[in-house]
């Protein structure tokens, strides 16, 4: 028998305020076609000024553990994926952890940009496969729209703001290809890409919280190519063929990457889970929210395999294969 951790329930949260490429055009020199020709971002939700990090963060995590149909004081882990933490410090997961009333265990963040969620479920996997934690809420949270700069048409347009969240349940199986649960999960990093895609603000430097700067020819080429490495080797690790994947589940970057990197998986476009034209990317946020809108749509059903994989700033990167 081996330990695996099952996603037990999903859930997710979207900010009331919808804002349209028309909306975008208002505020910077765009137009709806450009970024629905280079994207495929028809709208974003941007936080409105009750929402927070870890507000979403807790609305997504009650709708997951709903789902898992678990009570709050069984989990023994939180780990919340954001690069827009309510503060410096404390860690927003710890906020989550109060205001779900769990007064024991740990919480932690864990910063990988667009990549935050694939370490933050890599992470929780790791716990539970060491016996250090049997309930998980892996959290992706993100206020994306406070650290664009709305003067900057080639970044501002791309981002969305909202929070995704899976409950982990530590279980017993047979060690089968047939199993449910997480089988594998990857990560990567190579920080001499950072200056590619990067916020020009911090604490150790100047005190300011800064605005996202990106290379994004660049962006493009490395997601590309690292991302479709990292589900090819997911794959061969847990000897699975592509064709056995049920649902590509990727970060929703912008439909041009996920475009090319289903094509270099030979993954035919009716498996791949699409939410980038009306969440936008919403960064750490961008994996939970289109897994659970995909749940609760009944496209992603108890029993099939998902290939999740993602990218970002650092360069960061990594996959994970689960069966639902
Ligand atoms: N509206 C209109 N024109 C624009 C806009 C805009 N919003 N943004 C840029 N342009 C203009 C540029 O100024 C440029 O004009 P010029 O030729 O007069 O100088 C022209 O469009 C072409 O600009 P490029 O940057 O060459 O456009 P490109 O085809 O590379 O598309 C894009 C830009 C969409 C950002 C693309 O590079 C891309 O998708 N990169 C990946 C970035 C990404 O997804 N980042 C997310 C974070 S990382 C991740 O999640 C994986």
């Amino acid at each position: 028998m081996v330990l695996r951790s099952q996603i037990a329930g999903t859930g997710s949260f979207l900010p009331e305020r919808i804002v349209t490429n028309d909306d975008m055009s208002k505020i910077v020199d765009t137009s709806d076609q450009w970024i629905q020709e280079r994207t495929g971002i028809q709208s974003r939700r941007f936080v409105g000024p009750t929402d927070t990090t870890s507000s979403m963060g807790i609305a997504a995590a009650k709708n997951a553990l709903e789902a898992a149909e678990m009570p709050a004081e069984d989990i023994d882990l939180i780990v919340c994926a954001t690069t827009t933490p309510d503060l410096t410090f404390p860690a927003t997961a710890t906020i989550i952890q109060a205001e779900l009333g769990i007064h024991s265990g740990a919480a932690f963040d864990v910063q990988a940009v667009c990549s935050g969620f694939v370490y933050a479920l890599a992470t929780a996997d790791n716990f539970v496969k060491a016996g250090q934690a049997n309930n998980v809420l892996v959290i992706g949270s993100e206020s994306f729209s406070k650290i664009l700069d709305f003067t900057d048409r080639s970044t501002c347009v791309l981002f969305g703001d909202g929070a995704g969240a899976v409950v982990l349940k530590a279980t017993e199986t047979p060690g089968e290809k047939s199993d449910q649960g997480i089988f594998s999960t990857h990560i990567y990093s190579d920080g001499r890409y950072r200056h590619n895609l990067y916020v020009d603000g911090g604490v150790s430097t100047d005190q300011r919280t800064g605005y996202v700067k990106m290379n994004g020819q660049e962006v493009f080429r490395h997601a590309v190519e690292n991302m479709s490495r990292a589900v090819q080797t997911a794959l061969d690790t847990n000897g699975f063929h592509i064709d056995e994947v049920n649902w590509f589940v990727p970060h929703q970057a912008n439909r041009r990457i996920l475009t090319a990197v289903s094509r270099r998986l030979k993954l035919p476009h009716e498996r791949v889970i699409s939410t980038v034209d009306h969440h936008a990317n919403t960064s750490a946020a961008s994996i939970p929210l289109a897994l659970d809108e995909s749940v609760r749509a009944g496209k992603i059903k108890s029993g099939d395999l998902l290939a999740l994989e993602a990218m970002g700033g650092g360069f960061t990167w990594g996959s994970a294969i689960v069966r639902m």
